[in-house]
């Protein structure tokens, strides 16, 4: 149980020609569940080479608790890695298990009674005896959470742990690793590109740009409600967050085809400051009546999301936004939109989050 930081990390693979990650700083308490997330590309494997030791960083330092550790190689670390594709050897579960205390000196007995109590853990108990390699994917990757486990590493490192599980399986990977987070206090940080897992999995979520930089480090409140950059509101959510031109005149958004009114402290930034308004499909209000402060937007086309919910593409002029509507409206209609007030974001030229 360590903690991580991540001071200043920047790596390039190509001598500093293009960077994989970009001036990273990160903090991970001990014992407390982390999802790194971002999209394909965004340097998550990068990062986490560079806390096991499997890359050292062209840039930064690393260190565990105050012991500056950016030299020293994985097996100095404690860490334990587990992989997208479940590694298993081709031996029962209960030898795949033992397999990390080879050149551990303690008794057979020992090792044994510490496999079936990380068995235990991982439900593994009844299929002991079983050849690994002949079990499905989610199995496998018990087998391989297990093989971490027993090493006692104080660091869990998961890169992509759940993208070749069968889909109804995942939750159960999902939920033992939270309560072994739980009841071991291990340290976690789980790899993902998959915005549910993150945010199901994370205390706290680091959220990547495309480029390598971390763009917010936060709750998934903080993440959902306060996105710290446009990319991060439109990555998040399904469908990510609407974000549309504006300027600020007095007491008016102008969107070009359309104004609203907002109120002075909601936005008190100079008149014609030029901002990107983001707002939440959920959060758009829709009326397919005329009301006060509704803008008429056109219905172009409507997905069904099941479950009695729609997405609904409204186009106004050359904007068009995203809402998320319990009533299916007909293709070409009029839909009465509100954004209130309370729901919006702003953002600057840059993207960066205004206020
Ligand atoms: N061994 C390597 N040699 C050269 N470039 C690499 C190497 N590994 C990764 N890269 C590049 O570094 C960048 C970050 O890659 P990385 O694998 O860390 O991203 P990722 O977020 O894990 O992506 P994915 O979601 O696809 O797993 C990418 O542009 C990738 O092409
Ligand atoms: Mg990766």
């Amino acid at each position: 149980m360590v903690d991580v930081s991540l001071v200043n990390i920047s790596h390039s693979y190509d001598g500093g020609k293009t960077w994989a990650v970009q001036d990273i700083n990160l903090e991970f308490e001990s014992g407390k569940r982390y999802a790194l997330l971002g999209p394909s590309g965004c340097g998550k494997t990068t990062l986490l080479k560079i806390i096991c030791g499997l890359i050292k960083p062209s840039k930064g330092r690393v260190f565990f608790e105050d012991v500056d550790v950016t030299e020293y190689p994985p097996e100095k670390r404690n860490v334990a890695i587990v992989f997208q594709f479940p590694v298993v050897y081709k031996m029962t579960v209960l030898e795949n298990l033992l397999f990390p205390l080879m050149n551990v000196k303690i008794s057979k007995d020992e090792k044994i009674n510490k496999a079936k109590e990380v068995a235990s853990l991982l439900k593994l108990e009844g299929i002991l005896k079983e050849p690994a390699h002949r079990l499905g994917p989610a199995d496998r990757q018990r087998i391989a959470i297990g093989r971490a486990l027993i090493r006692n590493a104080g660091i869990i490192l998961l890169d992509e742990p759940m993208s070749s599980i069968e889909p109804d399986r995942k939750y159960e990977i999902k939920k033992l690793l939270i309560d072994i987070s739980r009841s071991l206090k291990r340290t976690m940080i789980f790899v993902t590109h998959d915005q549910t897992e993150a945010l199901t999995f994370g205390e706290k979520i680091a959220v990547m740009s495309p480029k390598g930089r971390l763009l917010q480090f936060g709750n998934f409140d903080e993440i959902y409600h306060k996105p710290s950059h446009e990319f991060v509101g439109f990555f998040i959510g399904f469908p990510g967050m609407n974000l549309i031109e504006a300027v600020l005149e007095n007491n008016f958004l102008n969107f070009g085809s359309f104004k609203i009114s907002i109120r002075k402290e909601i936005i008190p930034l100079k008149t014609g400051t030029r901002l990107k308004v983001g707002i939440r499909p959920e959060h758009v209000r829709v009326s397919t009546v005329q009301l006060e402060g509704h803008i008429p937007f056109k219905v172009v086309y409507v997905e069904d999301l099941g479950r009695g919910k729609c997405i609904l593409h409204l186009q106004n002029d050359s904007i068009i936004i995203k809402a998320i509507s319990e009533k299916e409206l007909p293709i070409h209609s009029t839909a009465w939109v509100k954004f209130p007030e309370d729901y919006l974001n702003f953002f600057d030229e840059s993207g960066q989050r205004i206020m």
